[in-house]
């Protein structure tokens, strides 16, 4: 028997995992410090009440004889949620979609790295530097040659495809994790253009598109003319509706997606039907309550909660004239260590001086390094509290 050599190339931990790991030898070592948590990207306010009464709705069904379900069959969602997918594409993005080109599933982190079975191991994967490490992490595990496009305050952390640049797969998250950053409309139309001149598929991570406040700013590449050609998108309930604990997203493949005369959107309906059984009816459920006016109306009201979080740190920062970008239209902010301290040292310094954990940028890539990023998903309490304690240090 042989193992995956790829997984020798990987860190030990995944990020979030070893950051976990200091922080309870922290807590161990300081049982009094109030540790103020601003680092990974977890949700504090509990569902909505839409969500929860849909919730309650579908367990009373699942113990009645006449309304209880088993398995889902396809595996790729309720008809139900895939419909209310579209009625929220077609609303709030006008982008019009088939219930069949839209996939449920329990998040976008799986997916991201799930969709990689479709794909050939031999090609070139692009990613933007900094990024979500799930991008790099499972092309490692799965041996593909990866190149960098290199964010830098100088592209206010919003890189292009270089000159020359020869891809096949290209990775995009936009409002960006970790750095806030979102895309403008020209800057995607020049993504499109790119990956149709290399026949490259772009995985358009859109996890964050509800904290998207800016309307001139697009909130899904299918809004971007020709995108349907190219492009795969991923979102989650997860930041959207406080489904971190709960699961769900969905994964938009197009029809008008072919590569070697194959649609894209077959290859992974062949792959979920085969290796997935689908989310639980009460979470789907929970899920099409979040598109219907009250869920929308009350997710929008936590969003704005978070983004005001966002403003008062982002507030702090330039009152202390600490360089950052994002909190606008994101729930990051990713701020440059002041000091010239590198984004590790930093860490330690606002764990240990503070009390407050954020996450490294250099976590993120190489050009992490040197920056920082906030979450804006904590508690509005604990976030005032936070940038109290920064300013005091
Ligand atoms: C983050 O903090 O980057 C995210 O919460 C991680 C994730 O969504 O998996």
């Amino acid at each position: 028997m042989k193992i995956n050599e790829n997984y020798k190339k990987l860190k030990t931990d995944y990020l979030f995992a070893g950051i976990a790991k200091k922080i309870n030898v922290f807590s161990e070592k300081n049982p009094n410090v109030n540790i103020i948590r601003l680092g990974i990207g977890d949700v504090t306010l509990p569902l909505v009440p839409a969500v929860t009464e849909a919730m309650r709705r579908a367990v009373s069904e699942m113990g009645e004889a006449e309304t209880f379900r088993g398995y889902e069959n396809s595996g790729v969602g309720y008809l139900f949620l895939r419909q209310a997918v579209c009625g929220y594409y077609s609303t709030a993005k006008n982008v019009k979609l088939n219930e069949d080109e839209v996939f449920i599933s329990d998040g976008a982190k799986s997916d991201l790295g799930n969709i990689l079975d479709i794909f050939s191991a031999d090609n070139t994967v692009l990613i933007p530097e900094p990024v979500y490490p799930v991008y790099v992490d499972t092309n490692i595990m799965a041996g593909r040659n990866i190149i960098y496009t290199e964010g830098s305050a100088d592209n206010g952390f919003l890189p292009m495809p270089g000159r020359g640049m020869k891809a096949d797969i290209i990775y995009l998250c936009s409002p960006n994790n970790p750095t806030g950053a979102v895309y403008n409309k020209k800057q995607l139309e020049l993504w499109v253009e790119y990956a149709m001149q290399n026949g490259a598929v772009i995985l358009f991570d859109a996890a964050y598109e509800v904290f998207i406040r800016d309307k001139n700013l697009p909130a899904s590449i299918f809004q971007i003319e020709g995108a349907k050609k190219c492009a795969i998108e991923f979102c989650s309930l997860s930041k959207t509706a406080g489904f971190t604990g709960t699961r769900c997203g969905y994964t938009v493949i197009p029809h008008e997606l072919v590569r070697e005369g194959e649609p894209l959107n077959k290859l992974w309906l062949r792959r979920q039907t085969t290796k997935f059984n689908g989310v639980p009816y009460i979470v789907q459920r929970g899920a099409e309550a979040v598109f219907g006016d009250e869920g929308l109306k009350q997710i929008n009201g936590n969003i704005d909660y978070y983004l005001e979080n966002a403003r008062v740190i982002s507030e702090t920062l330039e009152k202390l004239d600490i360089w950052f970008t994002g909190g606008g239209n994101a729930p990051y902010i990713w701020l440059r260590c002041p000091d010239n301290m590198s984004s590790w040292e930093f860490f330690d310094y606002l764990l240990e001086k503070a009390g407050i954990v954020g996450t490294p940028g250099a976590g993120f890539g190489k050009n992490g390094e040197g920056y920082f990023r906030l979450s804006a998903f904590g508690s509005a309490a604990d976030v005032k509290e936070a940038v109290q304690r920064i300013v005091k240090l």
